[in-house]
């Protein structure tokens, strides 16, 4: 058996994440990794690639960071996982909140599906209502039914889950207004991610990849989002996994000058360790407690390895990279350059009207098009292929500290070949230039 079929039959999907299995890569990428070390994956049979994907966007300093790995191992040491809090957990959690200061309490996990579901559970027990409502073009806030559900792939969930979770447009006030007027004194918490390709700007703003401009606060849209949450009783939670330790060391809300009831982290926070994190207000965060007399108890995150101090240890020298070494800026011009050089390479090409690389410096994106201009799967399955056979593993584009000028360097070498290859399949078609099949949407009904 190959290694494709050893994973499909041992383990459903035939990896842990759907983001990655097989039916997101092209057939050339490698199917299993032995070690990954700076930005660069080496796979099975030695081969080196340089990585885009980084470990689901949680590695941003670089994989194998030696200062995180000599800061977790120290944390093993000490037990690993003791009785009672530990030293650890402390300093760890009041890390964290020294860094968001608005928060008053954090309890922290090991994925950000338990921090995200635990955000709800909170808004539910602190407001008594049942409702949820998220922005329908955000792909994912949890592995849990009251998400899931909301997606083509609900197989398995009761229709009342389902029921419970409302969606409005991003940057569309007015279809988030209509939610709070169709389901009066129902809606216990609005929970988005405060931007991902385009910014917080619902008002006069034109230039979306820049912080919202306008000098009236009303005209932001995280700002109204707030404002109406605080108007109908409901809890204001941002989802700041993909955000956090990206757009800035204090979140993409210091960016947008927001400060939410809840907020959630996990990727980027302890350098692929297995590390999320609930903070929020203490009037809300405090349900969970114990020291309410009386107060009726709201089971919050309550897990064995929730105080594993190898990911703390990870975490808390993580920021200290993040203050020493100014990663986010570092992540922001890399990623403005690789942008730049993305689109100067497709217009070379000739194919700039059917790629374009765009986003946020911190987090490009990038989109592929065929020959009439649609958005398409294979195109973008043949731009990944071709990057693979240039030694470069892109799926999406996550950035850490370790993508320097040599990695930039030969990214845009293996680009300028696949733009070539991609202007020959808008002309003779796609099909006769892909290896395998192309790539599949994660949330779709069928296989
Ligand atoms: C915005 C967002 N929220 C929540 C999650 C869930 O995090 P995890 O995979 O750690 O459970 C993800 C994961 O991709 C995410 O992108």
């Amino acid at each position: 058996m190959n290694w494709s079929d050893r994973l499909h039959a041992a383990i459903p999907g035939g990896a842990h994440t759907y983001s990655r299995g097989d039916d997101q890569y092209p057939s050339n990428a490698p199917p299993i990794l032995s070690h990954g070390r700076g930005a660069y994956v080496h796979d099975a049979d030695g081969r080196r690639f340089l990585d885009y994907g980084m470990g689901l966007r949680a590695v941003t300093l670089g994989y194998a960071d030696e200062r995180v790995n000599a800061a977790a191992i120290d944390a093993i040491a000490r037990g690993n996982n003791l009785t009672r809090p530990s030293l650890l957990e402390l300093e760890a959690a009041e890390r964290l909140l020294a860094l968001f200061p608005w928060a008053g309490m954090v309890k922290f996990a090991k994925n950000g599906s338990t921090v995200t579901t635990a955000a709800v559970k909170l808004a539910r027990a602190y407001t008594g209502r049942t409702h949820v409502a998220v922005p329908a073009g955000q792909p994912f806030f949890t592995y849990d039914d009251w998400f899931i559900g909301s997606t083509p792939m609900d197989r398995g969930i009761p229709a009342e889950h389902k029921a419970l979770t409302l969606k409005f447009e991003y940057n569309d006030i007015a279809s988030l207004e209509r939610l709070f007027a169709e389901h009066p004194g129902r809606i216990a918490c609005v929970m988005l991610e405060p931007a991902t390709a385009v910014a917080p700007c619902g008002g006069g703003c034109t230039d979306l990849l820049a912080p919202c401009r306008c000098t009236d606060r009303r005209a932001n849209f995280l700002h109204r989002v707030k404002a109406l949450c605080a108007e109908h009783g409901a809890v204001f939670v941002l989802d700041e996994m993909i955000t956090g330790f990206r757009w800035d060391l204090h979140g993409a809300m210091k960016v947008y000058g927001i400060e939410p009831d809840l907020a959630t982290f996990g990727k980027g926070m302890a350098n692929g360790f297995a590390l999320a994190a609930l903070a929020g207000r203490r009037e809300i965060m405090e349900l969970g407690g114990i020291r309410d007399q009386g107060a009726e108890r709201v089971f919050l995150i309550s897990t064995t390895h929730g105080s594993e101090m190898s990911a703390f240890g990870a975490f808390i020298r993580t920021v200290d990279v993040y203050r020493s070494e100014d990663v986010t800026g570092h992540l922001w011009r890399y990623g403005r350059r690789l942008i730049e050089g993305l689109n100067a390479l497709a217009a070379e090409a000739g194919v700039a009207g059917h790629f374009e690389a765009h986003g946020f410096g911190c987090s490009p994106y990038y989109t592929a098009r065929d020959a009439d201009g649609r958005v398409s799967m294979p195109f973008r399955t043949l731009w990944a292929q071709e990057m693979v056979r240039g030694g470069v593993l892109m799926p999406w584009v996550a950035l850490s500290l370790a993508h320097g000028d040599a990695e930039l360097d030969l990214t845009l070498t293996a680009a300028r070949k696949a733009f070539a290859v991609y202007a020959a399949a808008l002309q003779d078609g796609v099909e006769s230039h892909l290896v395998g099949p192309p790539v599949k949407p994660v949330f779709r009904k069928y296989n």
